[in-house]
């Protein structure tokens, strides 16, 4: 038995839907433990596309158990719609496998509203570039103790009794924001329309892995958005309202630490990042547009064009001490084909030093200048590859040069979207 949590090692977008999609086959439970539908994650399986913003990519593997943890926040409205979407594909959604923690909390339709009215109140350099989700404002509750959780779905007298009591200070806060206040009933309404059919996925999330770890079942815990969105370890306040980092899966659904293994990180090629905040190695030129445009590096939650950039080491070591690393897959390496040279990010320079890890101090990352290593590019298409030796003697060098800058192997390599475009690569490679 071998557990795996799967983290983003950069801003999100990685590919860890597709990764969490072909590592499910090996794994019993697939779990979210952090964020919402804030998340994307784009899967293509049999020619199908699927975008899955909540419900874990494992959903597309018959027979496995998805479970959503206490981490996570969770909109009624976007599950529903989801599980709707997947039925009608013919994929299984019945309680029996996806089920949600009694301690879940809910999205309200008044964080939604506060999440869109903070972001449009702010000035440009201010504003996050939220999704908008209400992920925020959720977790805000969350740690004000005033939160919905999804437990409360079950008692509607107690959900009224808590929707009408958080009411007042959300409405005073939407009218200062020149919104329309909400009223309790048809908040209720809304809540309970889809609410109503998660009561019967609710379930206790620590009962359930610790009841299939002692049968020897094996676990994934699939992390959502990046390590450097982390609300504490990122590039705050540009970041998420939740702890990316690995170690978060254990709190986020309730186990012990002690049963997480394995975390494998998921590596981008070069960097994006979608929103605003400081991104050391982002291009603004030719190289930016063709990343962009061959990376098709457009967010599938709000459909923005993601900010395009050089790989940074510096990040990734960041993300290889935060999180205990002991793997990388490294995705989209066929977008880099047709570059001549290929640069990564070694050290940053901040006020006259040299920094191999992020500088902590205010607003440093957005003064830190990259120092780059340059490599030589490859024109090879790389997305008929399936195998470690048949790739061009380039991009062996650079896997492995990211592999000596981080003191992590490399064990998958990903050449395109599809399933089939991924291969495992052997110690000795
Ligand atoms: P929030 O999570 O909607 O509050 O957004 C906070 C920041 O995280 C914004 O810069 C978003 O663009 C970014 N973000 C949130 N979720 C994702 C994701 O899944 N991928 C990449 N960026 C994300």
């Amino acid at each position: 038995m071998s557990n795996l949590v799967i983290v983003g090692a950069q801003w999100g977008d990685e590919g860890k839907g597709k990764l969490v999609d072909l590592l499910s086959k090996d794994m019993d439970f697939i779990v979210r433990f952090q964020g919402g539908n804030n998340a994307g994650h784009t899967v293509i399986a049999g020619g199908e596309q699927y975008i899955l913003h909540l419900i874990p990519s494992g959903i597309l593997h018959p027979g496995k158990v998805c479970l959503i943890g206490n981490g996570v926040v969770l909109d009624p409205t976007v599950f529903c719609q989801e599980m709707d979407t997947l039925a009608a594909k013919g994929v299984d959604v019945s309680p029996a496998r996806l089920k949600i923690s009694y301690k879940t909390h809910i999205i309200m339709p008044y964080h939604k509203a506060l999440d869109i009215a903070r972001e449009k109140a702010k000035s440009d350099a201010n504003r996050i570039g939220t999704t908008g989700r209400g992920i925020g404002p959720c977790y805000e509750d969350r740690v004000c103790r005033t939160g919905i959780r999804a437990a409360d779905l079950c008692e509607p007298d107690i959900l009224r009794r808590k929707i009408e009591l958080a009411l007042p200070e959300k409405n005073a806060l939407l009218a200062m924001y020149g919104k329309p206040c909400l009223d309790a009933n048809a908040v209720f309404d809304e809540v309970m329309a889809s609410g109503s059919r998660l009561i019967a996925h609710l379930t206790d999330v620590t009962s359930e892995i610790m009841d299939g770890a002692a049968a020897g079942k094996n676990i994934m815990f699939e992390g959502a958005q990046g390590v450097h969105l982390d609300v504490d370890h990122g590039t705050y306040p540009f970041v998420t309202s939740s702890n990316t980092v690995a170690s978060n899966a254990a709190a986020g659904c309730g186990v012990p630490a002690s049963m997480l293994d394995r975390v494998m990180g998921i590596v981008k090629a070069y960097t994006t990042r979608v929103g605003t905040g400081p991104f050391p190695t982002e291009l603004f030129d030719e190289t930016g547009k063709h990343l962009q445009q061959c990376g098709a590096e457009v967010g599938a939650t709000t459909g923005r064009v993601r900010r395009c950039g050089w790989l940074d080491a510096v990040l990734l070591r960041e993300t290889v001490r935060l999180c205990g690393l002991t793997e990388i897959a490294f995705t989209k390496l066929d977008v880099l084909t047709g570059l001549d040279t290929i640069k990564i990010a070694t050290a940053y320079e901040y006020k006259g030093k040299q920094y191999l890890y992020p500088p902590q101090m205010h607003n440093a990352l957005a003064q830190a200048v990259p120092v780059y290593e340059a490599l030589p590019g490859w024109s090879t298409p790389l997305r008929h590859i399936n195998k470690w030796e048949d790739l061009p003697a380039p991009v062996q060098t650079y896997v492995r040069r990211i592999e000596e800058l981080v003191g992590v192997p490399v064990t998958i390599v990903s050449v395109g979207p599809d399933r089939e475009e991924t291969f495992s690569r052997k110690s000795g490679d």
